[in-house]
């Protein structure tokens, strides 16, 4: 009778994780309808957000980039890039049309966790030394132009509001940052200000996002590209707009007739978007409720946390893991999306991987192939849903530019820039991405792979490994 009990009673719980996983995969749906939906949405507040400052829950900043790199720029330049857990240093030596990147050097270094929610000084110090040090490891043919002031592109991966190239305040800060008396702040002021503290000679020539800079790092290379999409910690896109059509530029009309745009699509939301309670609880808990809802869904930081709140609901409701929720289970952002992406991306027949991971971060032991299987799913479903709202997100753009469908006969190329380390390191998003994109538009589209490049805008910038998605006629 005891065997009997416990079975029933295991069949049981079983019938409710299953349950647990049909409904969060009938609220993670997210059909070619419902994507164009999206982009519509996402057309739609383009316009608002051009149109007035506040018009929209999209800011569509203006980044003052009115000139892209052709490929023919000479110069040595630095570049510091922060936006992530980590922020990087660097310089490169340009060499003109022929030569190109003649040289490039760079530093990596990880942000101490307590510096994200400290304050200004102590994280702009911080990286002033960084970058003071890596200066000093500066060879003698690097700096041509003895003398002269060197030059520094600052890549920024935060909301701010541009007052001209190299200025610009904070707006508010995202991706699990919190220092208070920074925001408002003109960040270049507060770097200059620590650069001046721990000695260092040199003078920020641009201020720019990191959508920015993959946008020019794109253009250095090829011509046709005409946005760049961010997939890592979080999630964003800047592209180029004509000036004529943006209503709440005040300014002269630039030369070229266009000027770039930083979208801050993270901060996008709309009714049409598949919301779960799991994503519902995740934001509310979060540093900064109500805002970035699109990022919270797509991007890297996030991921991996959606899993473990769905595996949390199953402990607790369906004993999932046993009779106990797991302890580590509850400790938030514990999963991270690298591990969800190490178990999505299993081959083995048993599963190892997932079992390894379990162990590992969750001190989860002896799991059962069948609830393995599960955990797969959990993570096709949520990283799908991701993938697909972010090719959702692109068919907006391409809609706003009237670059969505191509015409019999027309040669019309539309090069996207990808860079971050959701799309670099998870494939299977990525290919998601790249398959619905190929699925909701008529267009051809053709991935270049990855390869590393450098971005460069006037005088410098960004440097990654970056993905160019070609949409369009592409031969
Ligand atoms: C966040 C930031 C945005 C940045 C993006 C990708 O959404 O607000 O500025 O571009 O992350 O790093």
């Amino acid at each position: 009778a005891l065997v009997v009990r416990h079975r029933i009673r295991s069949a049981g719980r079983w019938a409710k994780a299953m349950a647990i996983l049909q409904e969060l995969e009938d609220k993670c749906g997210t059909s070619i309808g419902k994507l164009r939906q999206v982009a519509d949405a996402m057309t739609v507040e383009m316009h608002a957000g051009l149109a007035s400052e506040g018009g929209s829950k999209l800011k569509m900043i203006i980044s003052y980039v009115d000139n892209l790199p052709t490929g023919d720029e000479r110069g040595s330049f630095y570049a510091l890039d922060l936006g992530g857990t980590n922020f990087r240093v660097l310089r490169v030596l340009l060499g003109g049309k022929d030569k190109r990147v003649v040289k490039q050097e760079f530093e990596e270094v990880s942000i101490p966790p307590d510096l994200m929610i400290g304050t200004s000084d102590a994280l702009f110090d911080f990286i002033a030394e960084a970058l003071k040090k890596f200066v000093d490891t500066e060879e003698e043919d690097f700096h041509l132009s003895h003398g002269r002031q060197r030059e520094l592109g600052f890549t920024f991966s935060f909301p701010v509001k541009q007052t001209s190239i190299a200025s610009g305040t904070l707006v508010k800060w995202t991706k699990g940052f919190s220092i208070e008396d920074a925001v408002g702040q003109d960040i270049v002021a507060e770097l200059t200000k620590s650069l001046e503290r721990v000695g260092l000679d040199m003078r920020v020539a641009a201020l720019v996002n990191d959508t920015i800079g993959t946008l020019a790092g794109g253009r250095y290379d090829n011509p046709d590209v005409i946005a760049a999409v961010i997939l890592g910690t979080g999630t964003n896109a800047a592209y180029v707009e004509r000036a004529h059509a943006i209503p709440k530029w005040q300014g002269l009309l630039p030369k070229s007739g266009e000027m770039v745009i930083n979208m801050e699509w993270g901060n996008f939301r709309s009714s049409h978007l598949p919301l779960t309670e799991y994503d519902q609880a995740m934001d509310v808990e979060s540093l900064n409720p109500g805002e970035q809802i699109f990022e919270k869904i797509i991007s890297g930081m996030y991921l991996g946390e959606i899993l473990r709140r769905v595996l949390c609901r199953m402990a607790d409701e369906a004993a999932f893991f046993g009779d106990t929720v797991p302890p580590k289970l509850k400790i938030p952002f514990i999963l991270r999306t690298p591990h969800m992406s190490a178990m999505h991306h299993d081959t083995s027949s048993d599963l190892k991987v997932v079992g390894s991971k379990l162990k590992d971060i969750l001190e989860i032991s002896n799991t059962s192939l069948k609830t393995r299987k599960v955990i797969v799913e959990l993570c096709e479903i949520i990283s799908i849903r991701g993938a697909r709202l972010a090719a959702a997100g692109i068919l907006g753009i391409l809609k706003k530019l009237g670059r969505d469908t191509v015409k019999e006969g027309e040669k019309q190329s539309s090069v996207i820039a990808l860079d971050g380390g959701l799309y670099e390191h998870y494939s299977k998003f990525s290919n998601a991405l790249e398959s619905t994109l190929k699925d909701t538009s008529r267009l051809r589209i053709r991935s270049n792979g990855s390869s590393s490049r450098n971005g460069v805008i006037n005088s410098l910038r960004s440097y990654g490994a970056m993905d160019q998605l070609c949409t369009g006629f592409c031969e």
